[in-house]
């Protein structure tokens, strides 16, 4: 599904002022792309993830879905919450298969589906645990694949793997790696993660604290599955780090470290 977002503005009012998060930002993503969305706490990578699932409309501008207008939240766009949004009275395995029942998937096929997914994530036998029976990690990894139990085109993800321990996670990367080659639907995924950003993204979108809006927007052009201790994996790390650097100063990064950095590879 393409993806494009124009001229968005997002503010909120409190205690009487208004607080723009972010000003006329604008992007296309192609179908099938995974982007990486970076940037200091506070930039606004939450709302503006969620002003695309259409759980909150934007002040200004427009979210498109192959061209039609996102106004309300839709089963082809799947969110994964920053702080998981499990159901807490439901078990792991009722977690799951809550979005295959809403979408009336016979049940053989749910059983089968769901056998897959904690498979995946490495939760066999923790179906019958509920949420606060089970660890952070855990349950982040119950959040990602109750995502992908619907099959949505669209997966929006917002640090899906932010409390999973270090091994797990980049095991996790690469399980979604593999997910996502299978049927490459259009992924946008938060995260604060360098690594992360470069081991997944097809491309990396820096927004700046301060309503700097977009101060980076970078391609990785590396083949996959990426080697990352490769030298120039090493390169786009060091180049984020010093984007993120600059938006965390809050300061205008340099001229368009983008392009310069990319015409040197
Ligand atoms: N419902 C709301 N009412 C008022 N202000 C809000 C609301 N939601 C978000 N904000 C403000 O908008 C800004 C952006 O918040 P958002 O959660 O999108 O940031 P973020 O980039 O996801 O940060 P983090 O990396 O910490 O998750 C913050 O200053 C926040 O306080
Ligand atoms: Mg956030």
């Amino acid at each position: 599904m393409r993806l494009d977002i124009k001229n968005l503005t997002m503010a909120f009012q409190s205690r009487g002022k208004i607080c723009v998060v972010f000003e006329n930002i604008s992007f296309s993503i192609g179908d099938g792309r995974f982007v990486i969305l970076l940037g200091p706490s506070g930039c606004g990578k939450t709302t503006l993830l969620s002003i695309i699932a259409g759980f909150q409309k934007a002040v200004n501008g427009t979210v498109e879905l192959d061209g039609i207008p996102v106004t309300k939240p839709g089963p082809d766009r799947a969110f994964v919450f920053q702080d998981y949004a499990l159901f807490p009275w439901m078990t792991v395995g009722q977690n799951i298969l809550y979005p295959m029942k809403q979408q009336r998937i016979s049940r053989s096929e749910q059983t089968e589906r769901l056998n897959q997914l904690l498979a995946l994530a490495h939760l066999e036998g923790f179906e019958n645990h509920y949420p606060d029976q089970i660890s952070g990690g855990m349950k982040q990894r119950t959040a990602f694949i109750r995502a992908l139990a619907c099959s949505p085109r669209v997966l929006l993800m917002d640090e899906p793997l932010g409390a999973v321990d270090y091994q797990m996670r980049q095991m996790l990367q690469e399980e979604l790696e593999a997910i996502w080659l299978k049927d490459r639907k259009t992924v946008i995924m938060v995260t604060h993660d360098i690594e992360e950003a470069v081991y997944l993204g097809d491309r990396v979108i820096v927004m700046s604290g301060g309503n700097g809006g977009i101060i980076e927007d970078m391609r990785v052009r590396l083949d996959r599955p990426r080697d990352r201790r490769g030298h120039r994996y090493l390169e786009y790390k060091n180049h984020l780090t010093r984007v993120l650097k600059t938006a965390l100063q809050g300061e205008e990064p340099g001229t368009e470290p983008g392009r310069g950095f990319l015409a040197a590879l």
